[in-house]
Protein backbone atom coordinates (compact mmCIF):
# COMPACT_ATOMS: atom_id res chain seq x y z
CA UNK A 1 0.00 0.00 0.00
CA UNK A 2 1.66 3.27 -1.00
CA UNK A 3 2.26 5.25 2.48
CA UNK A 4 0.19 8.55 1.12
CA UNK A 5 -2.92 6.31 1.17
CA UNK A 6 -2.34 5.28 4.29
CA UNK A 7 -1.88 8.41 5.83
CA UNK A 8 -5.37 9.53 4.66
CA UNK A 9 -6.88 6.31 6.20
CA UNK A 10 -5.03 7.05 9.55
CA UNK A 11 -5.77 10.25 10.00
CA UNK A 12 -9.47 9.54 8.57
CA UNK A 13 -9.31 6.38 11.49
CA UNK A 14 -8.41 9.61 14.19
CA UNK A 15 -10.53 12.33 13.22
CA UNK A 16 -13.42 11.52 15.40
CA UNK A 17 -10.88 11.97 18.36
CA UNK A 18 -8.34 14.14 17.56
CA UNK A 19 -8.14 17.27 15.47
CA UNK A 20 -7.05 16.62 11.93
CA UNK A 21 -3.33 18.59 12.64
CA UNK A 22 -2.49 16.73 15.68
CA UNK A 23 -3.71 13.46 13.85
CA UNK A 24 -1.01 14.66 10.84
CA UNK A 25 1.14 15.06 13.57
CA UNK A 26 1.31 11.91 14.81
CA UNK A 27 1.31 10.18 11.46
CA UNK A 28 4.83 12.28 10.81
CA UNK A 29 6.30 11.52 14.08
CA UNK A 30 5.55 7.53 13.52
CA UNK A 31 6.95 7.67 10.42
CA UNK A 32 9.97 9.31 11.89
CA UNK A 33 10.45 6.95 14.60
CA UNK A 34 9.63 3.59 12.84
CA UNK A 35 10.36 4.15 9.04
CA UNK A 36 13.35 6.56 9.47
CA UNK A 37 11.44 9.18 6.92
CA UNK A 38 10.77 12.60 7.11
CA UNK A 39 7.94 14.40 5.45
CA UNK A 40 9.53 15.61 2.77
CA UNK A 41 10.61 11.90 1.71
CA UNK A 42 7.40 11.42 1.68
CA UNK A 43 6.98 14.36 -0.63
CA UNK A 44 9.58 13.75 -2.31
CA UNK A 45 8.86 10.25 -3.32
CA UNK A 46 4.93 10.06 -3.11
CA UNK A 47 5.24 6.00 -4.46
CA UNK A 48 7.14 4.75 -2.10
CA UNK A 49 5.10 1.73 -0.13
CA UNK A 50 4.04 -0.07 3.37
CA UNK A 51 4.95 -3.61 3.55
CA UNK A 52 2.48 -6.03 4.51
CA UNK A 53 4.08 -6.47 8.34
CA UNK A 54 4.66 -2.88 8.46
CA UNK A 55 1.10 -2.23 8.05
CA UNK A 56 0.35 -4.35 10.86
CA UNK A 57 2.12 -2.05 13.02
CA UNK A 58 1.14 0.76 11.97
CA UNK A 59 -2.06 -0.75 12.21
CA UNK A 60 -1.65 -1.59 15.90
CA UNK A 61 -0.25 2.11 16.86
CA UNK A 62 -3.27 3.09 15.14
CA UNK A 63 -5.97 1.24 17.72
CA UNK A 64 -3.34 1.83 20.52
CA UNK A 65 -4.48 5.89 19.75
CA UNK A 66 -7.58 4.95 19.31
CA UNK A 67 -8.18 3.91 23.34
CA UNK A 68 -6.31 8.05 23.80
CA UNK A 69 -2.80 6.24 24.64
CA UNK A 70 -0.58 9.14 24.76
CA UNK A 71 1.72 8.96 22.14
CA UNK A 72 4.49 9.66 24.16
CA UNK A 73 4.02 5.96 25.65
CA UNK A 74 3.64 4.23 22.03
CA UNK A 75 6.85 5.62 20.86
CA UNK A 76 8.50 4.89 24.05
CA UNK A 77 10.10 8.38 24.76
CA UNK A 78 9.48 12.03 24.64
CA UNK A 79 11.82 15.48 24.64
CA UNK A 80 12.35 17.18 27.37
CA UNK A 81 14.65 20.78 28.08
CA UNK A 82 16.08 19.94 24.53
CA UNK A 83 16.34 16.21 25.64
CA UNK A 84 15.18 12.57 25.12
CA UNK A 85 13.99 10.85 27.56
CA UNK A 86 12.54 7.24 27.96
CA UNK A 87 9.29 7.18 28.63
CA UNK A 88 6.63 4.69 30.36
CA UNK A 89 3.20 3.98 31.93
CA UNK A 90 5.71 3.90 35.32
CA UNK A 91 6.31 7.47 35.07
CA UNK A 92 4.92 10.39 34.62
CA UNK A 93 5.18 12.39 30.77
CA UNK A 94 7.19 15.18 31.62
CA UNK A 95 5.25 18.21 30.93
CA UNK A 96 6.36 21.98 29.34
CA UNK A 97 5.33 23.66 33.15
CA UNK A 98 7.95 21.71 34.61
CA UNK A 99 10.87 22.81 32.02
CA UNK A 100 10.04 25.89 32.98
CA UNK A 101 10.66 25.53 36.83
CA UNK A 102 13.92 23.71 35.48
CA UNK A 103 14.98 26.97 33.62
CA UNK A 104 14.28 28.94 37.04
CA UNK A 105 16.83 26.93 38.66
CA UNK A 106 18.98 26.59 36.00
CA UNK A 107 18.89 30.54 36.39
CA UNK A 108 19.17 31.10 40.05
CA UNK A 109 22.17 29.06 39.82
CA UNK A 110 23.99 31.60 37.96
CA UNK A 111 23.22 34.05 40.36
CA UNK A 112 24.39 35.15 43.70
CA UNK A 113 22.27 33.13 46.20
CA UNK A 114 23.12 34.97 49.79
CA UNK A 115 26.45 35.26 50.25
CA UNK A 116 27.81 32.63 47.26
CA UNK A 117 27.55 32.72 43.71
CA UNK A 118 26.20 28.45 43.68
CA UNK A 119 27.76 28.60 40.48
CA UNK A 120 31.92 29.19 41.85
CA UNK A 121 31.54 26.31 43.68
CA UNK A 122 30.34 22.51 43.90
CA UNK A 123 26.18 22.41 44.75
CA UNK A 124 24.19 19.66 45.74
CA UNK A 125 21.42 19.48 44.51
CA UNK A 126 17.90 17.32 45.74
CA UNK A 127 14.91 16.40 43.37
CA UNK A 128 12.48 14.71 45.10
CA UNK A 129 9.76 12.15 42.88
CA UNK A 130 12.23 12.01 40.43
CA UNK A 131 10.40 10.42 38.29
CA UNK A 132 11.22 9.78 34.55
CA UNK A 133 14.10 11.64 35.84
CA UNK A 134 13.46 15.07 33.52
CA UNK A 135 14.49 17.41 36.26
CA UNK A 136 17.50 16.02 37.81
CA UNK A 137 19.22 15.31 34.42
CA UNK A 138 18.23 18.44 33.04
CA UNK A 139 19.95 20.40 35.60
CA UNK A 140 22.69 17.37 35.67
CA UNK A 141 23.26 18.52 32.25
CA UNK A 142 23.16 22.42 32.87
CA UNK A 143 24.77 22.85 35.84
CA UNK A 144 28.13 20.86 35.95
CA UNK A 145 29.25 21.83 39.12
CA UNK A 146 26.26 20.07 40.54
CA UNK A 147 26.31 16.70 42.36
CA UNK A 148 22.65 15.39 42.13
CA UNK A 149 20.55 13.33 43.80
CA UNK A 150 17.18 12.48 43.32
CA UNK A 151 14.40 10.04 45.49
CA UNK A 152 11.28 7.92 43.73
CA UNK A 153 9.42 5.39 46.14
CA UNK A 154 8.52 3.32 42.87
CA UNK A 155 10.91 0.95 41.41
CA UNK A 156 9.53 1.29 38.04
CA UNK A 157 10.32 5.33 37.67
CA UNK A 158 13.72 4.72 39.78
CA UNK A 159 14.39 2.09 36.45
CA UNK A 160 13.77 4.49 34.79
CA UNK A 161 14.85 7.44 35.51
CA UNK A 162 18.78 5.49 35.68
CA UNK A 163 18.18 4.16 32.21
CA UNK A 164 17.70 7.85 31.21
CA UNK A 165 20.80 9.08 33.78
CA UNK A 166 22.88 7.13 31.67
CA UNK A 167 21.37 7.39 27.90
CA UNK A 168 21.76 11.29 28.94
CA UNK A 169 25.48 10.62 30.25
CA UNK A 170 25.16 12.06 33.50
CA UNK A 171 25.87 10.85 37.10
CA UNK A 172 22.91 10.90 39.36
CA UNK A 173 22.28 9.43 42.97
CA UNK A 174 19.24 7.81 42.74
CA UNK A 175 17.26 6.66 46.41
CA UNK A 176 14.63 4.55 46.50
CA UNK A 177 12.65 5.67 49.55
CA UNK A 178 8.94 7.23 50.64
CA UNK A 179 9.62 10.40 51.50
CA UNK A 180 6.01 10.40 53.96
CA UNK A 181 8.03 8.29 55.97
CA UNK A 182 11.67 9.84 56.06
CA UNK A 183 12.21 12.81 59.24
CA UNK A 184 15.74 13.48 58.29
CA UNK A 185 16.99 13.35 54.68
CA UNK A 186 20.86 12.83 56.34
CA UNK A 187 19.38 9.18 57.23
CA UNK A 188 18.28 8.29 53.64
CA UNK A 189 19.12 4.29 52.90
CA UNK A 190 22.50 4.42 50.22
CA UNK A 191 24.50 2.07 49.67
CA UNK A 192 27.58 3.03 47.75
CA UNK A 193 27.70 7.15 47.79
CA UNK A 194 27.72 9.46 50.73
CA UNK A 195 24.98 11.95 51.18
CA UNK A 196 25.84 15.48 51.70
CA UNK A 197 25.35 17.47 55.00
CA UNK A 198 22.67 19.19 53.78
CA UNK A 199 21.36 20.45 50.10
CA UNK A 200 22.20 23.57 48.05
CA UNK A 201 19.08 23.27 46.19
CA UNK A 202 15.77 20.96 46.65
CA UNK A 203 13.22 20.90 44.32
CA UNK A 204 10.09 18.61 43.86
CA UNK A 205 7.49 18.02 41.36
CA UNK A 206 5.41 15.92 44.12
CA UNK A 207 1.73 14.62 43.02
CA UNK A 208 -0.86 17.16 43.83
CA UNK A 209 -4.02 16.93 42.01
CA UNK A 210 -7.06 16.35 44.28
CA UNK A 211 -9.78 13.64 43.77
CA UNK A 212 -12.06 16.73 42.88
CA UNK A 213 -9.88 18.32 40.19
CA UNK A 214 -10.58 14.50 38.46
CA UNK A 215 -13.13 16.19 36.23
CA UNK A 216 -10.47 18.55 34.99
CA UNK A 217 -8.37 15.65 33.92
CA UNK A 218 -8.30 14.28 29.94
CA UNK A 219 -9.26 11.04 29.58
CA UNK A 220 -5.78 9.77 28.21
CA UNK A 221 -4.25 11.22 31.36
CA UNK A 222 -6.40 9.56 33.75
CA UNK A 223 -6.75 6.33 32.16
CA UNK A 224 -2.92 6.47 31.27
CA UNK A 225 -0.34 7.80 33.57
CA UNK A 226 0.64 6.82 36.91
CA UNK A 227 -1.85 7.83 39.76
CA UNK A 228 0.79 7.53 42.01
CA UNK A 229 2.46 10.32 40.39
CA UNK A 230 -0.54 12.45 40.45
CA UNK A 231 -3.26 12.42 43.01
CA UNK A 232 -3.64 13.62 46.65
CA UNK A 233 -6.30 13.73 48.81
CA UNK A 234 -8.87 16.42 48.71
CA UNK A 235 -8.91 16.74 52.58
CA UNK A 236 -4.76 16.86 52.51
CA UNK A 237 -3.92 17.96 49.08
CA UNK A 238 -0.35 19.54 50.55
CA UNK A 239 0.76 16.10 52.27
CA UNK A 240 4.35 16.06 50.02
CA UNK A 241 5.05 19.99 50.44
CA UNK A 242 4.77 19.88 54.42
CA UNK A 243 6.85 16.85 54.77
CA UNK A 244 9.28 18.67 52.23
CA UNK A 245 9.29 21.64 53.89
CA UNK A 246 9.95 20.71 57.09
CA UNK A 247 12.45 18.45 55.84
CA UNK A 248 14.23 21.73 53.88
CA UNK A 249 14.45 23.58 56.97
CA UNK A 250 16.54 20.98 58.64
CA UNK A 251 18.41 19.63 55.19
CA UNK A 252 18.47 22.78 53.10
CA UNK A 253 21.91 25.08 53.46
CA UNK A 254 21.74 28.32 55.01
CA UNK A 255 20.45 30.63 52.12
CA UNK A 256 19.77 27.58 50.25
CA UNK A 257 16.49 27.05 47.41
CA UNK A 258 13.78 25.23 47.78
CA UNK A 259 11.86 25.27 44.46
CA UNK A 260 8.46 23.15 43.89
CA UNK A 261 5.99 22.52 41.16
CA UNK A 262 2.46 23.49 42.21
CA UNK A 263 -1.27 23.07 41.94
CA UNK A 264 -2.07 25.87 40.19
CA UNK A 265 -5.15 26.39 42.64
CA UNK A 266 -2.88 26.70 46.19
CA UNK A 267 -0.67 29.27 45.32
CA UNK A 268 -1.88 30.85 48.23
CA UNK A 269 -1.94 28.41 50.17
CA UNK A 270 1.64 27.61 49.59
CA UNK A 271 3.21 31.20 49.97
CA UNK A 272 1.80 30.91 53.82
CA UNK A 273 2.88 27.37 54.43
CA UNK A 274 6.91 28.42 53.31
CA UNK A 275 6.58 31.87 54.84
CA UNK A 276 5.17 30.10 57.98
CA UNK A 277 8.05 27.70 58.05
CA UNK A 278 10.38 30.60 58.32
CA UNK A 279 11.30 30.76 54.49
CA UNK A 280 12.26 34.14 53.28
CA UNK A 281 12.17 35.43 49.52
CA UNK A 282 9.00 33.55 48.47
CA UNK A 283 8.52 34.03 44.99
CA UNK A 284 5.15 32.70 43.38
CA UNK A 285 5.35 32.46 39.11
CA UNK A 286 2.56 31.75 36.49
CA UNK A 287 3.69 29.12 33.92
CA UNK A 288 2.85 29.70 30.08
CA UNK A 289 -0.50 29.29 30.08
CA UNK A 290 -1.00 32.15 33.35
CA UNK A 291 -1.37 29.64 35.92
CA UNK A 292 0.46 29.77 39.65
CA UNK A 293 2.37 26.98 38.92
CA UNK A 294 5.87 27.21 41.07
CA UNK A 295 7.25 28.62 43.77
CA UNK A 296 10.67 29.10 45.39
CA UNK A 297 11.64 30.09 49.16
CA UNK A 298 15.27 30.43 50.67
CA UNK A 299 15.93 29.02 53.74
C1 LIG B 1 4.20 14.50 39.55
S1 LIG B 1 5.33 13.14 39.42
C2 LIG B 1 6.79 14.04 38.95
C3 LIG B 1 7.74 13.26 38.10
C4 LIG B 1 8.89 14.10 37.53
N1 LIG B 1 9.67 14.70 38.58
C5 LIG B 1 8.34 15.19 36.62
O1 LIG B 1 8.43 16.37 36.98
O2 LIG B 1 7.83 14.87 35.53
C6 LIG B 1 5.57 12.71 41.12
C7 LIG B 1 6.57 11.59 41.40
O3 LIG B 1 6.57 11.38 42.83
C8 LIG B 1 6.69 9.99 43.09
N2 LIG B 1 6.12 9.73 44.42
C9 LIG B 1 4.80 9.57 44.77
N3 LIG B 1 4.69 9.32 46.08
C10 LIG B 1 5.95 9.34 46.59
C11 LIG B 1 6.48 9.14 47.89
N4 LIG B 1 5.68 8.90 48.95
N5 LIG B 1 7.82 9.21 48.06
C12 LIG B 1 8.65 9.45 47.01
N6 LIG B 1 8.20 9.65 45.75
C13 LIG B 1 6.87 9.59 45.53
C14 LIG B 1 5.92 9.33 41.95
O4 LIG B 1 6.34 7.98 41.77
C15 LIG B 1 6.25 10.26 40.78
O5 LIG B 1 7.35 9.78 40.07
Amino acid sequence: MKIKEYRTLFIQELSPIYDIDEAESFFYLILQEKQKLKRIDLALNPDLTFSNDEILIWNSILEQLKKEIPIQYLLGKTCFYGLEFEVNQNVLIPRPETEELVEWIIQSSKYEVGSWKLEERSITILDIGTGSGCIAISLAKNIPNARIFAIDVSDGALATAQKNAKSNKVEIHFIKTDILKINDLKKLPTSHFHLPACFDIIVSNPPYVRELEKVEIKKNVLDNEPHLALFVEDDDALIFYRKIVALAQKNLSPNGQLFFEINQYLGKEMIDLLEKMGFKNVELREDIYGNDRMIRGTR
